[in-house]
């Protein structure tokens, strides 16, 4: 049985730096919210399904100027930290983390002030586009599974982690584990918690192993998470060679690079997703390819928290799944495609070189821009393989997570010009001029999560 069938352009990109156009096509929507088929107009069975959909009721056919994309995919996101997005940016990671951010993730002791946080964070999400985030929570179990909760009713994709973190060394008093062993408890908590809620038979809210980076915790609670993760086969999260600071304080204190730390922890698995690692080399995307890990680039915080640029190209020249990530609030807007074109302008940078007083040719690293196909490639379908889901396209057998952009949209900055612009010329606008208004509808399995 379907449970719709949707007819309009499809823009989405298959293959990393390409981007496919597919006009007037039929998306076909199961019971449970994935595609059955995706028929090109003239092919045999378009006009039969089209028919059998009206008849049924369940026919929906955007207007013009209305464009189906697959929804975003958000590989980083820190949920509690979004009452200060776009604050508390002056300083270095280091003194951010101790001053601003772990007393406010300290609150979420609190359910009802995470209530309110979380409900909130995931509706601008969804009227961001964004139809799957990967979450950390903070180290309280109640609050993580609330955000669960949360995530379940409104419907959107999440993926979510308790915080684990013990170091007495650089977590404070107020805000740390425990000890390992309640560490290692409320995440095995979580995990069962979240496999068996009711009404998410279809597992979209999945749990995720969450050391928060190598400093804030112990070598025991890196091993006892890494066997966790072998024990439950779940996703791994964790911050990954951000800063400078950071980076040398793993070289200082296990003389490996976060990769091959995580590794040894068996924390470096098809299922880990990496936040940042601005300061990879050929190395670690060797070790990062052979366990068929995956990165979130966060563009707009690494200018603020990581003082440097993920090397994207060469990280995609090497086919690594890469997706992006805003980091909220480390990277101050929700906005997906915000980053989007911030990766762009990032690696612009990159190439470019940003001293105007070092001459050109020493400036900046040769080869390192890319285009805005590899960012959208990147938000939606490079997001899916990084998470190893069936997400990020709209094709056959692909969980039907989409949006509808809306270019016609009055009062908007979006502008096309009918005579100027084509389809691949209209998705370059919408990464870099279109904003919340201009996304119309957004479906999760399926589901209507926003719009009409
Ligand atoms: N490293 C450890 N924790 C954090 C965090 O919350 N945000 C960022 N950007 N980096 C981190
Ligand atoms: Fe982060």
């Amino acid at each position: 049985m379907s449970r719709f069938t949707l007819c309009g352009t499809v823009i989405h990109a298959p293959v990393c730096g390409e981007i496919e156009i597919l006009e007037n096509v039929l998306i076909v929507v199961s019971d449970t919210g994935v595609i059955s088929s995706a028929l090109e107009q003239g092919c045999e069975r378009y006009i039969v399904a089209k028919q059998a959909a009206i008849d049924a009721g369940s026919f929906i056919e955007l207007e013009e100027g209305q464009y189906l994309l697959p929804g975003m995919v958000d590989l980083h996101v820190h949920a509690p930290q979004w009452p200060q997005a776009g604050n508390a940016l002056h300083l270095p990671l280091y003194d951010w983390l101790q001053k601003n951010t772990f007393p406010l993730e300290a609150k979420y002791a609190d359910l009802d002030f995470a209530k309110q946080v979380y409900n909130s964070l995931v509706d601008v999400l969804l009227a961001n586009g964004t139809t799957t985030a990967l979450y950390f929570a903070t180290i309280h179990l109640e609050a993580t599974k609330l955000l669960a909760d949360i995530c379940l009713a409104k419907g959107q994709r999440a993926l979510v982690g308790k915080v684990a973190m013990d170091n007495i060394d650089e977590c404070p008093d107020y805000y740390r584990d425990a000890s390992v062993q309640s560490g290692l408890d409320d995440t095995r908590a979580l995990i069962e918690y979240i496999r068996s809620m009711s009404g998410n038979e279809l597992e979209t809210v999945l749990p995720v192993v969450t050391p928060r980076f190598i400093p804030s915790c112990t070598d025991e609670m890196l091993t006892g998470l890494g066997e966790i993760v072998q024990e439950y086969d779940c996703h791994v999260q964790t911050h990954c060679s951000e800063s400078d600071w950071e980076h040398a304080y793993v070289l200082n204190r296990h003389g490996t690079r976060d990769t091959d730390s995580l590794d040894k922890f068996k924390l470096l698995t098809s299922k880990t997703v990496l936040a940042h690692s601005c300061f990879i080399n050929e190395q670690d995307m060797a070790i990062i390819k052979e366990r068929k890990s995956g990165v979130a680039h966060c563009p707009l915080s690494n200018a603020y928290f990581a003082d440097a640029v993920f090397p994207a190209r060469k990280a995609l020249d090497l086919e690594l799944d890469v997706g992006l990530g805003t980091d909220i609030s480390a990277g101050a807007t929700p906005s997906l495609l915000q980053n989007c074109s911030m990766a762009v302008t990032a690696s612009r940078y990159l190439e470019g070189g940003v001293d105007s007083s070092v001459k050109q040719s020493d400036r900046g690293v040769a080869n390192s821009r890319i285009n805005y196909k590899e960012a959208f490639w990147m938000a939606t379908t490079g997001g899916g393989r990084a998470l190893g889901l069936n997400i990020g396209l709209i094709k056959k057998g692909y969980a039907f997570d989409a949006i509808v952009i809306d270019t016609s949209v009055r009062d908007s900055n979006l502008m096309i010009w009918g005579e100027l612009d084509n389809v691949e010329d209209i998705l370059q606008k919408i990464i870099y001029n279109s904003d919340r208004k201009n996304i119309l509808s957004v479906w999760v399995q399926g589901r209507l999560v926003k719009g009409g």
